[in-house]
This record gives structure tokens, C-alpha cells and sequence, in this order.
């Protein structure tokens, strides 16, 4: 085994995003267009190469992963690769990021298979704003998946909610107290630039943290917290509850100073920041295993020299980051 990944600037990289699959079974307005093309079966990385890849970083160091998407759960026998990485020596946690559609039939396979945190995606309350929000009709499902996860023994689970001025944010009270009352913490994100997206102008519905703070306020009192785990979300204490509001910033207040995590996408990328296009191929690493290839391990050291120092999001200029958030995994 390797020493720990450290980057340039110092920083210590323990936390691998992996992207199982760019597609998705929603088309949420934010994120993607309604006839979005996906990559094709050949470019992507299968689940036997996902695990062995995971499985070299675990070597190196990294003690976290977070399987993400497009959406992870409709990807096939996305549970075995779930449960070989999960049970590999020297992980501490893994975790999924959901759009929760698949959780009412897969909740307790995914604690068997040895999930400990799931955050889920809801921006809204309201089915026809679901609708509206996520082109798909699926509100009830989402929620029956919600309480599903919510009465097993995962370590924790979260609401991301991204949230959109005139679209939700009307909901910030609604949304924070459906998770409060099922014993989860909430992040409010802040919409980032990625991918152009007709019909969407991301300049007129960005909403600030500070506003989302400021609104909740009116509501509940509010007490900066140090709890973290590990992520750019800034928590917040609720007085009269146990579980936590926080804020996701990109554009407001930086957090990279602090970033511990670099990405897997589905097409076998490593991305090193997700504002940012420095990359390296793992794939070709992966497929060629011929004797005078390089390692795995020498690829993703030499992968981390490239890591940016911060991403420099900007909504008054075109994107400057063309692919989606689904090809990359949030
Ligand atoms: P925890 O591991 O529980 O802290 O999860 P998380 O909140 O970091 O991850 P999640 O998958 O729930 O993502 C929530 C939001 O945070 C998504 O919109 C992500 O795109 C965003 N996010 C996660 N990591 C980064 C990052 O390094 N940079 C930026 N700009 N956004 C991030
Ligand atoms: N900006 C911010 N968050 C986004 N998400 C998807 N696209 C964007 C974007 N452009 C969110 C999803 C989900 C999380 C993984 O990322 O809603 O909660
Ligand atoms: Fe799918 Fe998540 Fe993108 Fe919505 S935000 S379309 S659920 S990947």
C-alpha cells in the first residue's frame, strides 16, 4: 500500500465521488435537457473495473466513498459492486447520493449491503412542482422512498435540496421541517454552472445562502455548528431539534480551501475539481494492462499534480464547464 494522496497545495485527498452511470431516470430542469444524449455502453467504465479502481484508491489511503450518479440505483447490479467496495479493508464509510426514485424496493438492500449515509434529492413538497421541476412524475414514489430508508439504521441521512429563487424558494421552511421531523439533516445548495441548458437562465434563479439563512431565521433559531462530515456543507444547529440545516456555497462562500475529494466519472475520468476540466484518463489505465503500461497507483499520483487549486464559478458569463452535473457526479 501507498502513502496518503496529498495535492499541491497540501491538501489531503481521502475522498473518492464515484459516478456509476451518467443516465438517469428524471430530467430536473437545472440539470439536464429533456433529450439528453448518454454516453454509450463501451465508454463506460464496468462495475468489475469501478470496484478495481475503488479498491486502488482504498489502498492508497482514501477512506470515503460516495457513490453518485446520474442516478446510481438504476444502474444493474449496482448492489454487488456497492457491497464489494463497502467491505473492503480500510474504508470508513460508504455513502450514495440519490434521487431517491428506487428506495422504496431497494432500502434494505442498501443497508445490507453496507451503505451508512444516503442523502436524497428533493427540491419541493408539491407533486406538481415535482413534476414541473423534475419533467417526471414521480413525487410519491420519491417520498415512499423517504420513509422507507428513514425507519432503518442508516448512520444518517440528508435532504439536498437545490434551491431556485421563484421556482422553491417559497418551500425553505416546508422542506426543513419534513426533514427535521424524520430525524435528517438538510442542505440547501446553491445552483452551480455546469452544462448549458435551454430554457433555464441559472443567473435569475440563483438564491444565495445568506438568503436561505436569513428566511429560516424568521422560522427557527440558528446556531453555526462545527459538526461536518467532510463535505462543503456548513451546518447549522435547530434549536428544538437534533438533526441539521446547512448551506452548500459554491458562489457565496468558497469552500475549496478545504476540498479533500476528487471524482470517478462513468466514462473512467479521475476529475480533480468539479469546476474544472483538469483530468486524467483511468480508463486506457485500466483496459491496458500490457507490461509496459503504467500502474494504476502511477496514474492517479500523477493525476493529483494536476489538481486546481479552486473552481471559479461565475453566473454572469457562459458556463464555462460544458458537461452536466450528471456526468460527473455532483
Ligand atoms: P457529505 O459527504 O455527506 O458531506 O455529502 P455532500 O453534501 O458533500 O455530497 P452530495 O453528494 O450530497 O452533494 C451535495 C451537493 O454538493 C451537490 O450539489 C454537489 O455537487 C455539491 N458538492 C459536493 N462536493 C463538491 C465540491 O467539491 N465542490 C463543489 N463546488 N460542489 C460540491
Ligand atoms: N447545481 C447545483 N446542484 C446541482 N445538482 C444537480 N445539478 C446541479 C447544479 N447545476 C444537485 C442535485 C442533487 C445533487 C447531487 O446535485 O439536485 O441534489
Ligand atoms: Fe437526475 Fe440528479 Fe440530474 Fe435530477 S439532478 S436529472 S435526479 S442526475
Amino acid at each position: 500500500a501507498t502513502s496518503a494522496l496529498i495535492d499541491p497545495f497540501g491538501r489531503k485527498i481521502d475522498y473518492l465521488r464515484i459516478s456509476v452511470t451518467d443516465r438517469c431516470d428524471f430530467r430536473c430542469t437545472y440539470c439536464m435537457d429533456e433529450d439528453v444524449s448518454f454516453l454509450a455502453r463501451e465508454h463506460i467504465l464496468s462495475l468489475e473495473e469501478i470496484v478495481h479502481v475503488a479498491k486502488t484508491f482504498i489502498s492508497m489511503g482514501t477512506k470515503r466513498i460516495r457513490i453518485t450518479g446520474g442516478e446510481p440505483l438504476v444502474r444493474k447490479n449496482i448492489l454487488w459492486a456497492i457491497e464489494q467496495i463497502a467491505n473492503t479493508n480500510g474504508l470508513e464509510e460508504l455513502t450514495i447520493t440519490t434521487n431517491g426514485s428506487q428506495l422504496y424496493k431497494m432500502a434494505q438492500n442498501l443497508l445490507n449491503a453496507g451503505v451508512s449515509r444516503i442523502n436524497i434529492s428533493l427540491d419541493t413538497l408539491k407533486a406538481d412542482r415535482f413534476y414541473a421541476l423534475t419533467r417526471r412524475d414521480k413525487f410519491q414514489q420519491v417520498i415512499n422512498g423517504i420513509e422507507a430508508v428513514s425507519e432503518l439504521p442508516f448512520k444518517r441521512l440528508k435532504i439536498n435540496s437545490v434551491m431556485l429563487k421563484n421556482h422553491n424558494d417559497d418551500e425553505l421552511f416546508d422542506l426543513a421541517r419534513f426533514a427535521l421531523e424524520r430525524k435528517m439533516d438538510i442542505s440547501f445548495i446553491e445552483e452551480m454552472p455546469l452544462g448549458v441548458i435551454s430554457d433555464h437562465d441559472r443567473a435569475a434563479t440563483y438564491l444565495s445562502s445568506d438568503d436561505v439563512i436569513e428566511t429560516l431565521s424568521e422560522h427557527y433559531e440558528l446556531t453555526p455548528s462545527s459538526m461536518t462530515t467532510s463535505g462543503p456543507t456548513s451546518y447549522y444547529q435547530v434549536a428544538g431539534y437534533d438533526h441539521k440545516i446547512g448551506v452548500i456555497s459554491p458562489h457565496s462562500h468558497n469552500f475549496c480551501d478545504t476540498c479533500n475529494r476528487v471524482r470517478l466519472t462513468a466514462e473512467g475520468r479521475l476529475l480533480l475539481c468539479l469546476g474544472n476540466e483538469h483530468s486524467k484518463d483511468l480508463k486506457n489505465v485500466v483496459r491496458n494492462t500490457s507490461s509496459e503500461s503504467i500502474s494504476l497507483e502511477s496514474a492517479i499520483i500523477d493525476a493529483l499534480a494536476l489538481k486546481p487549486l479552486q473552481h471559479h464559478f461565475n453566473l454572469d458569463e457562459a458556463p464555462q464547464i460544458l458537461r452536466f452535473m450528471s456526468a460527473t457526479g455532483g
